[in-house]
């Protein structure tokens, strides 16, 4: 292979990289705190003070935009940056255009924050924000187009590493369904009317909805995986052919599975039976990527023993394992009976919110925070040990409760006596809920105790003394695909 070009850190812009990196952090405090205060509300529901934007309708989407946005926005800017100049040899296309993108993207955040409280909603799960802040939201995602394509552009490698294909193609799609589902009708400022109606609405909104778990919360979450597994394993990554096929089998598939969010709707027969082919179709390249991330460790299983930072890969590539799995089985018609309208999909959610999203975040600022800060490693490695004891046995709570709440609903909801009465009423399956909503607590309170250890950590490991060797940067490009790999694939 030929010789690499060399870069020093200094040639880098880890800046903006290190603004996120925090900010992933501090939204992911802010974000889980509500999701634990709307988790109460469930149980009490006083807990809103009858204030109206303490009221759970207005805090639910304040929760989603700030976990999947804040949090998880913030932590795929950080790591798409630092990922694309690391494999690209180069420093990011423009420094004031990225800067750009961070104070806009958390204007946009601040401007949820504020909106959503005080009940300005389009309705649109997802794409709540009203339409001002739909067009900041536009302009800052072409800058971060332009950032990251750019960069890719000026590349000093000649290959472009597969972790920027998946970076890539969630930049682009999330650009299209953003523009395609917002198109609506401003009536006056923080008021709109979408310019579809009825069936049409449906299907627009839920192909947005479905891809922005497909792309946002996923096919970038994978480009995380390709490139901090790999490096925190010190292996190549396990096939390199299977992650190109992962890659377009997983961006084909996806666009078509929406409709599984219709399933017995007015939409019509025949796309529903499309979305729940997809959806089976879909778990193919799933368990593909999964499978090839963790095959990865082959040879470094020895150090899962050890090293925290991996355990939390691992872990969140099982739970991305179990959650497309039951996507999949979600979308059969006759288990989407039993289980839509129910806790099952709340269960569902989280198992790849928290299981897969926010584990495969922690590992990767582990392994990012002491580099971004010329630091040996993190402050604490037993406080990370501890973190991943407590988000798991946290998640394991979470959805367990929900799966049993889910199924107990489902099957309450359609008993029936034999005249053909409903055996239960509404209320009766609210108040059996009632233990389920207590244990769902407490697992999210202890999930949210693990990000409070991960900021102290992170705060300690910022704070403290410089390495001396500090393990990035490097004098050379990434170590990502030697020689060997690149014969391999
Ligand atoms: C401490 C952690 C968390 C707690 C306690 C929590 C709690 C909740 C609660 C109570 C709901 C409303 C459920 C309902 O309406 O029945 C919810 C919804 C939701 N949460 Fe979380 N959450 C947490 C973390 C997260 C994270 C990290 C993400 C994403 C990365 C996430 C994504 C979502 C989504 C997408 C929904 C909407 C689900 C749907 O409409 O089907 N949550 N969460
Ligand atoms: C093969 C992959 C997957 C398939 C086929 C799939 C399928 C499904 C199905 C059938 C539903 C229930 C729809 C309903 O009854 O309303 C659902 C809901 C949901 N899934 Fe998945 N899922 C997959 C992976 C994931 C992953 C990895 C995540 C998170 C990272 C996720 C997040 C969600 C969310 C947020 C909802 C709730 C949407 C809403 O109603 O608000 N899914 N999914």
């Amino acid at each position: 292979m030929a010789s690499l070009p060399t870069a020093t850190a200094e040639s880098f812009n880890y800046k903006v990289v290190r603004q996120f990196a925090i900010m992933t952090v501090v939204w992911g405090i802010v974000g889980m705190l509500v999701g634990v205060l709307i988790a109460a509300q469930l149980l009490w529901p006083s807990l809103n003070f009858d204030i109206p934007w303490l009221t759970y309708g207005r805090l639910r989407p304040l929760h989603t935009n700030a976990v999947i946005f804040a949090f998880g926005g913030s932590a795929l800017f950080a790591t798409s940056y630092y990922v694309v100049q690391r494999t690209c040899q180069v420093r990011l296309f423009s420094d004031k255009l990225a800067a750009f993108t961070f104070w806009g993207w958390q204007a946009v955040i601040v401007a949820a924050a504020i909106s959503l409280p005080m009940g300005f909603t389009s309705s649109k799960e997802y794409a709540e924000l009203e339409w001002p802040i739909d067009i900041l939201i536009t302009v800052v995602w072409v800058a971060y187009a332009f950032v990251f394509f750019g960069t890719i552009v000026k590349r000093r490698v000649k290959h472009i590493y597969v972790a920027n294909w998946f970076f890539g193609s969630y930049i682009l799609t999330i650009a299209m369904l953003h523009v395609v589902n917002n198109l609506e009708l401003p009536v006056y400022f923080m008021k709109s009317y979408s310019l579809y109606a009825g069936v049409h609405d449906a299907m627009v909104q839920w192909w947005y909805g479905h891809n922005a778990v497909g792309f946002f919360l996923t096919t970038s979450f994978l480009g995380m995986m390709y490139y901090f597994i790999p490096k925190q394993a010190g292996r190549p990554i396990y096939s390199y052919r299977l992650s190109i096929v992962h890659f377009w089998a997983l961006a084909f598939t996806y666009m078509w599975a929406g409709p599984h969010h219709l399933i017995y709707t007015s939409l019509p027969d025949w796309t529903q039976s499309l979305g729940m082919v997809f959806s089976l179709i879909l778990l193919a390249p799933s368990w593909g990527g999964m499978i090839n991330g963790i095959m990865t460790l082959s040879g470094a299983w020895y150090k899962l023993r050890t090293d925290p930072i991996l355990k939390f890969m691992v872990v969140s590539l099982s739970f991305y394992g179990m959650s497309t799995f039951e996507g999949s089985m979600m979308s059969i018609r006759t288990v989407n009976a039993l289980s839509h309208y129910t806790d099952w999909t709340i269960g569902h959610v989280h198992s790849g919110a928290l299981g897969w999203v926010a584990m495969i975040t922690f590992g990767s600022l582990y392994y990012l925070i002491p580099r971004l800060w010329g630091k040996d490693k993190m402050w604490s490695t037993r406080l990370i040990e501890v973190h991943f004891w407590i988000a798991t046995i946290g998640v394991v709570l979470y959805i367990a409760s929900m799966w049993i709440a889910g199924v107990m609903q489902g099957l309450m909801w359609r008993a029936t006596e034999l005249d053909g009465t409903l055996t239960y009423s509404f209320v009766e399956s609210v108040k059996a809920t009632y233990p389920f909503y207590a244990i769902r607590l407490a697992g999210g309170t202890l999930y949210l105790a693990g990000v409070f250890l991960m900021a102290y950590n992170v705060f300690k490991t910022v704070v403290g003394e410089k390495a001396i060797n500090p393990p990035v940067p490097t004098q050379t490009a990434d170590p990502i695909r030697p020689a060997a790999s690149l014969a391999k694939a």
